[in-house]
């Protein structure tokens, strides 16, 4: 084995066995094993959101930021858990927990992941594709693994920032060269040890190396844009000043043109004004 191999391997077995990856407080995990319950029902399920106030407080400010478009303020748990759906749920309850994380890791990366969150799902909407509140779900954790890098790596993410710095590198080249893995790689093996589905898991594994041959190729194709688009107009920020390239075969599989790519940009213009830009 190589020595970036090696490293790779280190990470890969910190996420099979480390008790401090972004936190799974108690209300959360049995939220989990709920969702992946079928005897669970929507009202047992919110009931057990409600029971922790800040997650309730967090996931209803979510649900209504504009994130999911609904014309009507969603007021309890219960009835967002009915309207997005348990997978949807869990994910937004997982990103609703990493949230402090993510503002700790890297300033702006949650204001990133809430605009392609949101972008996900104007793409979704202007393709067509149904189950757009899972799409979002999976881009508002797309960048999730620099956090589990930030807490379980200290050292090696300030050396990933330096180098960022200093050779003006893209976060994911300069995690390659001192980990041997990009935070996609990382964070999808620690959605896979939350056992969230392979169509949630898939998108962010595979965001910074999309191929159209993979599984679920088509929503990791608009996980990739809509990164790509939120970096290119500045939206919250990913840790360096670099654009990350925008694969043609991403663009050719979801058989979008200009015009299509100018409306989704026109929308983020008119409906991401809340979102800072860095
Ligand atoms: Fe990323
Ligand atoms: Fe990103």
């Amino acid at each position: 084995m190589d020595g970036l191999e090696e490293k790779k391997e280190r990470v890969r077995q910190h996420l099979e066995r480390a008790n401090n990856l972004p936190t799974l407080p108690v209300v959360i995990a049995r939220v989990i094993g709920m969702v992946d319950s079928p005897q669970t029902s929507s009202r047992q399920l919110g009931d057990e959101i409600a029971k922790d106030q800040v997650l309730t407080a967090r996931v209803l400010k979510l649900v209504n930021s504009g994130f999911y478009g609904f014309s009507r303020p969603i007021s309890t748990i219960t009835h967002a858990v009915t309207m997005l759906g348990f997978d949807a749920v869990k994910g937004l309850v997982l990103s609703c927990s990493a949230l402090e994380d993510m503002e700790e890791a890297l300033p702006g990366l949650w204001e990133h992941s809430l605009a392609c969150a949101r972008t996900c799902g104007f793409i979704a909407e202007q393709l067509g594709i149904g189950e757009v509140e899972e799409l979002s779900v999976t881009g508002l954790l797309h960048d999730l693994g620099k956090v589990v890098l930030f807490q379980g790596f200290e050292e090696e993410f300030h050396q990933v920032r330096a180098l960022v710095e200093t050779r003006d590198l893209l976060f994911c080249e300069a995690e390659e060269e001192v980990l041997g893995a990009h935070h996609g790689l990382v964070g999808g093996w620690l959605l896979e040890r939350w056992a969230l589905p392979a169509k949630l898991v898939a998108p962010v594994s595979d965001h910074h190396d999309f191929r159209p041959q993979r599984s679920h190729a088509e929503w990791t194709a608009v996980v990739h844009l809509a990164d790509v688009l939120c970096r290119a107009e500045a939206l919250g920020s990913g840790g360096d000043r670099k654009i990350p390239p925008l694969q043609p075969s991403a663009v050719r599989l979801l058989d979008l043109g200009m015009e299509d790519i100018r409306k989704i940009m026109e929308r983020m213009d008119a409906e991401l004004d809340d979102i800072p830009r860095m």
